[in-house]
């Protein structure tokens, strides 16, 4: 099957020579594009594109895509959008005072998502998760990285990966799963927690491994959460059993959690709220890609990661939704790529390779996704008539998204 789409007002983030597995520094503000424009897509990937004058050929569908312009889709690196609740009551709690942290020490927070998640059944928690998959899809997301932990327990942690591993056989988006048993110390663990990372390590661990439920392991490194220590035991355990570390870092303090993760050989370090100059020397040369959470800062009310900082310093730099039901209820990436500009000083061209190749290269996948490139998912989709690439940030809260396509078929 021969699918064309024809008369693209601009065909945006393609890549001509060498495909790249991201862009750090400079390389950040570099966005390839094709005015009036074709694509061709064969067999649900990317076969040809150029000038729409260089077109020759047949195809067996035509798509006029004329006024609009064609971007890859989002690639949202960071997300956990199976859980059973949501929590606007302690939204309202932090209006009136309340930090994120003490919410959590009095057992809310994580523990409460875990507890109502813990109550409802993998169809219902497919169900729910399918429903935000598909909002999210809409909104121009192609590719998502989904987290565990909401379980806590084995039992439930391993439902919450049985339900992606589903979402995984079901949706056309590209997933992967992530395993954050290390997500929260349950109330029976407080002043233990090393018997909880051991039952994360003995128990949970070897079943996640044997089922080959996940592509990656978690941990929330942070103040008040999973030390250092308790970090570096995981993520070995982990690659002993082959999941790539991914991980929560430096929201709360400067924690180490870069560290850690760079150590490790992490393929993200995520959150970021709180670096200093260290963090952002010991990122340098590594694999690690630094991905920040504006939606999370921004319902938070936290510091602004040193994006700028870190792209002048040569850094790349990812940003994903987290959508989750504490800290970022929104899994759109539309709005991220706007925060990108507005909160954190990057340019749109910037801004879109944060989103796109970037996050794709934080949840190993910019083989298939995250640009317009030969050999590639065909995962795109056609703006509504918009002026310009800057215009996709610029008109925050507005939908630019009219037609998406997965795999070369329109979802
Ligand atoms: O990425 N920081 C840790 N985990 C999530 C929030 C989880 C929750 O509050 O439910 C995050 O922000
Ligand atoms: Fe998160």
């Amino acid at each position: 099957m021969r699918t064309l789409i024809k008369n693209i007002k601009e065909l945006v983030q393609v890549e001509t020579g060498q495909q790249k597995s991201r862009a750090m520094g400079k390389e950040m503000a570099q966005v390839e594009t094709v005015e009036n424009a074709y694509l061709l897509v064969e067999d649900g990937t990317i076969k040809a594109f150029g000038p729409m004058d260089e077109w020759e050929g047949t195809a067996d569908r035509e798509v006029d895509a004329t006024g609009r312009m064609v971007f890859p889709t989002f690639c949202d690196s960071h997300t956990h959008i199976v859980y059973a609740n949501s929590r606007e009551h302690e939204f309202v709690d932090k209006i009136r005072g309340l930090s994120y942290e003490e919410i959590a020490k009095r057992g809310g927070g994580i523990l409460n998502s875990a507890k109502a998640t813990a109550a409802a059944s993998e169809q219902e928690l497919y169900d729910m998760a399918l429903q935000r998959l598909e909002g999210v899809m809409r909104l121009g997301t192609g590719a998502i990285e989904i987290k565990s932990g909401y379980g806590l327990t084995t039992d439930s942690e391993l439902k919450l990966l049985r339900v992606i591993r589903r979402l995984k056989e079901t949706s056309p988006m590209t997933i992967k799963a992530n395993f954050l048993g290390a997500h929260g110390i349950p109330m029976e663990y407080r002043g233990h927690q090393e018997d909880y990372v051991d039952l994360v390590i003995n128990e949970m661990l070897p079943r996640v491994a044997d089922e080959g439920l996940a592509d990656f392991i978690d941990v929330f490194c942070d103040q008040g959460f999973f030390t250092v220590e308790d970090t570096a035991r995981i993520l070995e355990a982990g690659i002993r059993h082959g999941l790539r570390p991914k991980i929560h870092a430096n929201e709360m303090a400067v924690s180490g959690g870069v560290q850690v993760g760079v150590k490790y050989g992490a393929i993200s370090v995520d959150h970021l709220e709180q670096m200093g100059d260290a963090e952002i020397e010991c990122l340098k040369g590594s694999d690690t890609m630094p991905t920040i959470l504006p939606g999370c800062a921004f319902f938070l009310n936290l510091p602004l990661s040193p994006a700028r900082k870190m792209v002048d310093a040569g850094l790349p730099v990812a940003m994903a939704s987290d959508y989750n039901p504490g800290t970022s209820p929104s899994g759109n990436m539309q709005l991220v790529l706007s925060m990108a500009c507005i909160r954190y000083r990057l340019t749109p061209e910037e801004a879109l390779n944060a989103t796109t190749l970037n996050t794709a290269y934080a949840m190993d996948a910019s083989r298939e996704v995250g640009t317009i490139a030969v050999g590639k998912k065909a995962n795109f989709f056609l703006s509504k008539p918009i002026p310009g690439l800057e215009y996709m940030p610029y008109a925050y809260g507005e939908n630019k998204v009219e037609r998406v396509f997965l795999n070369g078929e329109e979802v």
